[in-house]
């Protein structure tokens, strides 16, 4: 089956042929010894950007979570994340293994939980409770539908979680896709975060990678993980040569991609049967349901077409990014109205 339009996931976007060049090119050297050029320059790119003190450079997200994780909890306590989290669904189980610590579920809307929810979930000091060590946010909530925590709400959580003496954890998998829409600057939102990464292989463009910061103790314990997990490369510069040339040119272009998933958003919305919170498309990723249809077959069907979406039980999620035009998104709509009316 040819596909496309390709809405299932940002992580599918490709090295553009610059982007390619540029890594072709890379100065490379032992990157397990610190000693390649290029990752170094991305990490410190990244620590520029997120204003902390030192960055590192792994090879997923799944990794950076995890690192961080394991750098603030001890096995057998506790962090408070919402319930449609990543590593909640996606990581494995990995949380379990790795560091050790539970999950406290939030039942946020969207992704999104309140400060009263947050303070109610901290568990007393008794001997009979995990102890609760981190608060984690994604921004932007991948399952939650791309929804942007509100910078006041973000503030006042890790402002409550710092005076409750626990770490706060921001998963800025897609933070760029927040920046985009709100124009808030990725230093801001990660001020008062212990440790935050974003990933380099989504909407930015690179092949692999991303980049986790915090204080410079923090990434010395990041190190020592990252090292125990085998995630410490070699040439790994000719990868990271990808992610600065996605942070020199593709941060600003998300805008499309936010502003493609808007006009989805609202071409499904006139179909009659399609369910959609069109104020929550708030970045590149649209959650629907359509009436009276199974989502798989549905699926299916517009595979047939060209269209390739994902499944999330009884509903569908489109995602948008580089490799896809307006004119995609375009026809897009229009497949979605030829199966659907
Ligand atoms: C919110 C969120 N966190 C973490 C990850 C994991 O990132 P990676 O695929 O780079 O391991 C993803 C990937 O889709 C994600 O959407």
């Amino acid at each position: 089956m040819k596909i496309k339009i390709d809405l299932f996931s940002d992580t599918g976007t490709r090295p553009s042929s610059e982007m390619r060049k540029m890594m072709a090119e890379a100065e490379v050297g032992d990157e397990q010894l610190m000693e390649d050029p290029s990752v170094n320059r991305l990490t410190k790119m990244a620590a520029q950007i997120l204003d902390k003190e030192e960055a590192i450079y792994l090879p997923s997200g799944l990794m950076a979570n995890q690192i961080s994780f394991a750098v603030h909890c001890n096995p057998g306590d506790e962090i408070i994340m919402d319930h449609t989290a990543h590593p909640i669904h996606y990581e494995g189980g990995a949380t379990a293994v790795i560091s050790g610590a539970s999950i406290n579920r939030l039942s946020g809307t969207h992704g999104i939980f309140s400060v009263k929810q947050f303070e109610e979930a901290v568990r007393t000091k008794d001997y009979h409770d995990p102890q609760t060590k981190l608060l984690s946010i994604e921004q932007t909530s991948n399952l939650g539908g791309g929804t942007i925590w509100p910078i006041e709400l973000i503030n006042k959580l890790t402002k409550r979680a710092h005076q409750l003496g626990l770490k706060t954890h921001m998963d800025g998998a897609r933070l760029f896709n927040a920046v985009a829409k709100t124009n808030i600057k990725a230093s801001e939102y990660a001020k008062n975060f212990d440790s935050i990464w974003f990933d380099l292989s989504k909407g930015l463009g690179a092949p692999v990678g991303s980049v986790l910061a915090g204080s410079s103790q923090f990434i010395n314990k990041a190190r020592y993980w990252k090292q125990r997990l085998g995630g410490a490369m070699r040439q790994a510069g000719i990868i990271a040569a990808g992610g600065i040339y996605a942070l020199e040119n593709n941060l600003e272009r998300l805008k499309e991609d936010n502003q493609n998933a808007k006009i989805l958003a609202e071409g499904l919305a006139n179909i009659p049967t399609v369910e959609i919170n069109l104020e929550k498309v708030e970045s590149n990723i649209v959650i629907f349901k359509v009436k009276n249809k199974d989502s798989k077959e549905l699926a299916e069907a517009l595979l047939k077409d060209g269209l390739r979406v994902s499944v999330l039980h009884d509903k569908l999620r489109a995602v948008t990014h580089l490799d896809l035009t307006r004119k995609d998104i375009l026809e897009a709509v229009e497949i979605f109205n030829k199966h659907l009316r």
